[in-house]
């Protein structure tokens, strides 16, 4: 099991009794997630994605991470929330922060379309020049704006340097199998497609080709993350919060909601996880936040952000709870070193190795917060590999998907994200949005 659930730095806020007596609607709103009766129920095909999925589309994401590895020097992603976070999230999180910097058989893979920054896009535009290039444009809708106008760019890019013929063997599309323009135009244009199969959202999405064919040209072990994923399945599906962590973390995090503690914050003692952080928001901000609910997701990494929000979480308005994520094994070993001179007075930790440290920069602040009122729940993951990866993805969605249910709302749509679209199509004079127009340009001026 490359994951558990510790309790510790909770207990003092959360009772057995509590637990025991939450876990019936907990149970009820697991038995509507697996009965697919639930609002939502036409987006559950993630739940058995890592036993059920496209063997033949597989292999030829494999075929295609290793064209791309061979032809090109950069790797471009273009795609944004679930069409984008997963991947970035995992290359970051089992590689490195820094993957780009590092010495490597695989292309350097960069993400565009995320935004509508003309900064964004013209540096990334800089740093191709000269070089050999691929892109995968993702985007299950075919239609979202950031990726579209990115992909307007890159695909005008590799055209001018590459013809036409040569720039369809460079271009990668993931979207929906036979609806949108994407679709139509990919295969009007050749370029190779993948699928975001119907019945799978955007967040969670990170298992099907959007996030595996990025993921496996970066040279992760993608079947080991399928493992890792299925490995937990089997786990998470059962239903008895005594012996799943899953359900455990649902019942609590919605215990300590009730109890006031409006912000959950994930903590992770790892630059490399913060991507995955970024993912994890991005998961429950959507799914939850909304109706008026949800608990409000962010974000720490430690023990950079203890010289910062550390000092809110500590001393501030107590609104959270954190979830930290305690990684067992560091991927690298760094010892530190000895000085004679002892400047510093830190020999007494000479010879230690710096996730030493970091452990115990880890206990200190989790027994100062919970003195602090903040409850801690600690997630345990053996390590970044592929399967950890697998794994913990597989453990945030289900939790998030039982939760939304236990609070109350579906977790599968986002009809907020649509107010921003339709006023700033207004703002820009799409055509149909006239109306809506005036009444807006009379509100700014
Ligand atoms: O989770 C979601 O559904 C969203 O974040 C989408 O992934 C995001 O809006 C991008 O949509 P699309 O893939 O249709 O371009």
């Amino acid at each position: 099991m490359a994951l558990s659930l510790n309790d510790k730095f909770v207990k003092n806020f959360v009772s057995e009794d509590e637990i025991s007596k939450i876990s019936s609607e907990v149970y009820e709103a697991q038995k509507t997630l697996m009965n697919r009766c639930g609002e939502g129920n036409d987006f559950l095909g993630w739940i058995d994605l890592p036993v059920d999925y496209d063997k033949e589309e597989f292999a030829r994401i494999k075929a295609a991470a290793e064209k791309i590895k061979n032809t090109c020097d950069i790797f471009v992603v273009i795609g944004i929330g679930g069409s984008y976070l997963g991947a970035r999230a995992a290359i970051e999180f089992v590689k490195s922060p820094v993957y780009n910097n590092l010495k490597k058989d695989t292309p350097d893979i960069y993400f565009a379309g995320n935004s509508i920054s003309p900064s964004a896009l013209a540096d990334l535009v800089k740093i191709c020049e000269g070089k050999d290039v691929c892109i995968n444009v993702v985007s299950k809708s075919g239609t979202t704006t950031e990726p579209a106008v990115a992909f307007r760019v890159f695909r005008k890019l590799l055209e001018d340097k590459y013809g036409k013929e040569g720039a369809k063997e460079r271009i990668f599309a993931t979207t929906d199998k036979a609806k949108g323009t994407l679709k139509k135009f990919s295969d009007e244009s050749g370029y190779e497609t993948f699928v975001v199969p119907d019945d799978v959202g955007g967040r969670f999405s990170v298992l099907t080709a959007v996030g595996l064919l990025p993921i496996a040209a970066a040279g992760i072990d993608i079947d080991k993350m399928m493992q890792g994923a299925q490995d937990a399945r089997a786990k998470y599906i059962s239903d008895d919060i005594n012996t799943n962590d899953c359900l455990k973390y649902v019942a609590i995090r919605n215990i300590l909601h009730r109890d006031g503690k409006s912000v959950e914050i994930l903590a992770a003692y790892e630059p490399a996880a913060q991507m995955l952080c970024e993912w994890w928001k991005q998961l429950f901000g959507e799914s939850e936040g909304k109706d008026g609910k949800g608990i409000y997701p962010s974000s720490v990494i430690f023990s950079t952000d203890l010289h910062s929000l550390g000092q809110y979480i500590q001393d501030g308005n107590r609104i959270m709870f954190e979830t930290v994520l305690d990684i067992k094994n560091a991927n690298d070993k760094l010892p530190i070193p000895f000085d004679p001179e002892n400047v510093d007075k830190l020999n007494f930790l000479a010879g230690e190795d710096l996730d030493y440290v970091n452990h115990k920069a880890m206990l200190g602040t989790l027994i100062a917060h919970t003195d602090g009122n903040v409850p801690n729940i600690v997630i345990e993951l053996d390590d970044r590999s592929a399967y950890s990866f697998g794994y913990l993805v597989y453990f945030f969605e289900y939790a998030c998907a039982v939760s939304g249910y236990t609070l109350g709302v579906n977790p599968f749509n986002q009809p907020g994200v649509e107010s921003y679209k339709k006023n700033m199509f207004a703002l820009l004079g799409k055509e149909g949005y006239e109306e809506l127009r005036s009444e807006l340009d009379k509100r700014i001026n």
